[in-house]
């Protein structure tokens, strides 16, 4: 469905999220693929429509300076860039704050969280009418071109979303630039302000990653995901002091989804592995079928389970 960018559709719009369905959203820099950022299920349904094979952590889009502060402990540096450039095509990477209430599937688990205040009209209007945070990929297929255009967007995804807000071609067209700012100050995507911009602002030369780099590394991911004890996979039941993390109707200390449904998994993925962490006993985990958001579940439970660098 198609909604109008005028107040009715900004007003439905909103009211879909509410529901935790995914609504495509105009943003300055491209289309973005918009879920509430707190309900895992949303979360675990832009992972589904975009079939991305992993969980590649979302960025957080909020209607103003001070909802990212709900979100996000804050500094100098994040003040002075906000100050510069939001609303913009600037995210910030920035450690979440206790009780943030964000889903566990934005941010893939790590201990940070991406947030924009992006500057085009309708999706401000959009988030402040729904007044929480929005995760927002980009509103295209995994490994296909970033959408500018409503059609664009329907074009890969229709029939996967509840609507898109259509108003025109984006004004950016090239995706926000990334900065970290949970340790040195880092690039971490090159986007739509520029490096020496953030530079000047900062009065700081940036550490330069690729994001791509830093996240997909294994070792990297694994030491992040990697509970404390051992893993052990595709476990039919419990051995020796084993916990067990079952999928589907089987008997389990800790079930991702009784009824077999990925998106539920999914959305529970990250909780439950901390959740049995917090045991101090090794996990075994029951089979779960790799297809759909299966296959990005056992991505992660891989990772989880493949033997340890320290
Ligand atoms: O312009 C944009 O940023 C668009 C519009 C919709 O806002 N969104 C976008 O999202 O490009 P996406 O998911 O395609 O790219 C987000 C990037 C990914 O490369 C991801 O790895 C990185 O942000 N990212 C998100 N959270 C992160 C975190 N906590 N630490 C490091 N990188 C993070
Ligand atoms: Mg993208």
């Amino acid at each position: 469905m198609s909604l109008s960018a005028d107040p009715a559709g900004i007003a439905q719009a909103a009211d879909l999220l509410r529901q935790g369905l995914l609504v495509a959203i105009p943003t300055e820099t491209v289309y973005g693929l918009g879920g509430d950022a707190r309900n895992g299920e949303a979360v675990a349904s832009i992972y589904a429509a975009k079939g991305r094979p992993s969980f590649n952590p979302l960025i957080a889009h909020v209607a103003s300076v001070e909802a990212a502060k709900r979100f996000v402990n804050w500094s100098d540096q994040a003040e002075a860039l906000a100050d510069a450039f939001w609303p913009g095509p600037l995210t910030l990477v920035l450690p979440l704050r206790p009780g943030h209430g964000i889903s566990s599937l934005v941010t893939a688990g790590l201990e940070t969280l991406a947030v924009r205040v992006p500057a085009h009209p309708t999706a401000r209007a959009l988030l402040t009418e729904f007044d929480g945070p929005v995760a927002a990929p980009s509103a295209n297929p995994s490994g296909q071109i970033s959408p500018t255009t409503a059609e664009h967007v329907l074009s890969g995804l229709n029939g996967r979303i509840a609507a898109v807000l259509d108003d025109g071609p984006c004004g950016v067209g090239l995706e926000s630039t990334i900065v970290g700012l949970s340790g040195e100050p880092a690039l971490l995507r090159p986007g739509g302000v520029a490096l020496e911009q953030v530079e000047t602002v900062l009065n700081t030369q940036l550490h330069v990653h690729q994001v791509g780099d830093a996240l997909n590394a294994p070792g990297q991911l694994e030491s992040h995901y990697a509970p404390d004890a051992p893993v052990r996979l595709n476990a039919s039941t419990a051995r020796g002091d084993e916990v067990l993390l079952g999928f589907g109707p089987v008997d389990c200390d800790l079930n991702l989804s009784a009824t077999g449904d990925l998106a539920e998994a999914a959305a529970n993925l990250f909780a439950a592995l901390h959740t049995l962490n917090a045991t101090g006993r090794p996990i075994a985990v029951t089979p779960i079928p790799d297809h759909g958001l299966g296959a990005a579940i056992n991505d992660r439970l891989r990772r989880a389970a493949a033997p340890r660098h320290t």
